[in-house]
């Protein structure tokens, strides 16, 4: 498939890492085009793990150019010590990356500006990552104290922004938190200005380079990082991230139009995991869901958080589906589910009498939402080593199958541990 998509269809952390990289064997490209170093993507194989935050999944294969699309926010000394972390691993991968001169750059009053809003906002912070991402995204919206990676390139360019956007981040800091930190503009400039010697032979315009390798027939895998559920326009709002985290944002964070995409996986895991704020109506506060955690080993990849986990959301997985229109579905972490004497799967939302089968827009419904579940029975069997779905214990496969039936679209990929080899793949008809 010349372009091929990999998104994730919950709250993030599916396993879009793993499925990435089970597919870069037959892509040249991989590109990201949201979000930044708040994504977590894990790569297993060879006995070696990889957890990747800004840098896409691809950039472990030789064979694959690693691009950094216009709609990914970028922290430069976050990238450098991703990429000097592979370095230190023995794997050099800086020749084989290029980054978006269009994208925009996380700079230190991001994150300061961060931290007071989540702490003005009290016990309804909405548990961001703390990277930046949001105040990022809203000063390229804002436009006047926006840096891209086209002016962090340019010295002269970069310092004279630096030197006019300070002082007003300094009042607003000042404003929203008397205890906020005093910028340096010098020191920010100095510092900065070293990582961009490093990143000026990476940066370029990479629409043009993506739309050229498209006319020379190359294959593209789009990496999409967070879930729909965290989409700006589309997701649980303000429980969200703050980009088109769903298929909607290819198009407009990668340049590459929405029509060239033949074929897009929406990945989800058995169950449901969420980390931070918002409403999470199958959520599992109890030993049951205590245990799918310590099963998952559920705590966060970028945070080290605990996530939150439930039973598996038919409702808001088949909104995700729909509102990106994915072709197939790849079913992640089965195996966690193993030793659970049933289990259930969320297919409709009872709102305040109103049962319902698509997610509510407002979060004050979806909080108000009682699941109303199926039960199917669980197994006991250990399924990490099954590599054919017909293997599978029945109540698995059937299980599989009541996803696939509720969320309407075929599981093209069935996942039983971590390992690029743990991989069931399916007939697709
Ligand atoms: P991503 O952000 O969507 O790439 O997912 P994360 O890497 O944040 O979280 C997924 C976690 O599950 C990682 O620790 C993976 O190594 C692990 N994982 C992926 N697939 C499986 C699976 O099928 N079974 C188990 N047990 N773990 C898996
Ligand atoms: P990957 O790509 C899970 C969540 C945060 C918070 C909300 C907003 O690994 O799936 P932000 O820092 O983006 O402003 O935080 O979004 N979040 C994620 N949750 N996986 C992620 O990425 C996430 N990236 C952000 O926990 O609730
Ligand atoms: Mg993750």
């Amino acid at each position: 498939m010349p372009a091929t998509s990999v998104i994730g269809l919950q709250w993030g952390d599916e396993a879009k890492g793993k499925i990435v990289d089970l597919l870069t064997e037959h892509h040249q490209l991989v590109v990201r085009y949201q979000g930044g170093n708040n994504a977590g993507h894990t790569v297993k194989f060879d006995g070696r793990t990889y957890k990747l935050s800004l840098l896409p999944s691809g950039i472990l294969q030789s064979h694959v150019t690693s691009v950094i699309g216009p709609g990914v926010v970028v922290n430069p000394l976050a990238l450098l010590r991703e990429l000097d972390g592979l370095a230190e691993g023995g794997q050099d991968c800086s020749d084989r990356l290029l980054v978006s001169d269009r994208a925009h750059v996380i700079c230190p009053w991001h994150l300061a500006e961060e931290a007071a809003l989540e702490k003005s906002r009290g016990s309804a912070a909405i548990g961001t990552t703390m990277r930046g991402i949001g105040t990022c995204y809203g000063d390229k919206v804002g436009r006047s104290h926006a840096i891209r990676i086209g002016d962090l390139v340019d010295a002269d360019s970069f310092a004279a922004k630096v030197r006019e956007i300070v002082p007003f981040k300094q009042k607003i800091l000042n404003a929203l938190d008397p205890d906020a930190s005093q910028l340096d503009p010098e020191q920010i400039i100095a510092e900065y200005a070293a990582a961009a010697d490093r990143i000026r032979s990476m940066a370029c315009d990479t629409t043009t380079f993506l739309l050229d390798a498209l006319d020379q027939g190359k294959h593209m895998l789009f990496e999409g990082a967070q879930g729909s559920l965290l989409d700006i326009d589309h997701g649980t709002f303000p429980y969200v991230t703050s980009s088109n985290s769903s298929g909607c944002g290819i198009h407009n964070g990668s340049g590459v139009p929405e029509r060239e995409i033949q074929h897009m996986i929406g990945v989800a895991k058995a169950y449901t995991t969420r980390v931070g704020g918002g409403p999470f109506p199958t959520e599992l506060d109890n030993e049951v869901g205590e245990q799918i955690r310590i099963a998952g080993n559920e705590f966060g990849t970028v945070t080290g958080r605990p996530r939150r986990c439930g039973w598996f959301d038919a409702v808001a997985t088949g909104y995700s589906a729909r509102i990106s229109g994915v072709d197939s579905i790849a079913i992640a972490l089965l195996d966690v589910l193993s030793g659970l004497d049933e289990l259930y799967i969320c297919e409709a939302y009872d709102v305040r009498g109103t049962v319902t089968r698509t997610l509510p827009s407002r979060c004050e419904d979806l909080a108000a939402a009682v699941p109303v579940l199926t039960r199917v029975a669980g197994w006991q069997e250990d399924i990490t080593e099954i590599t054919e779905f017909s293997a599978l214990p029945a109540n698995a496969q059937e299980y599989v199958r009541t996803v696939e039936r509720i969320v309407g679209r075929p599981v093209e990929f069935v996942s039983v541990g971590p390992d690029r080899a743990q991989t069931i793949r399916m007939n697709l008809n």
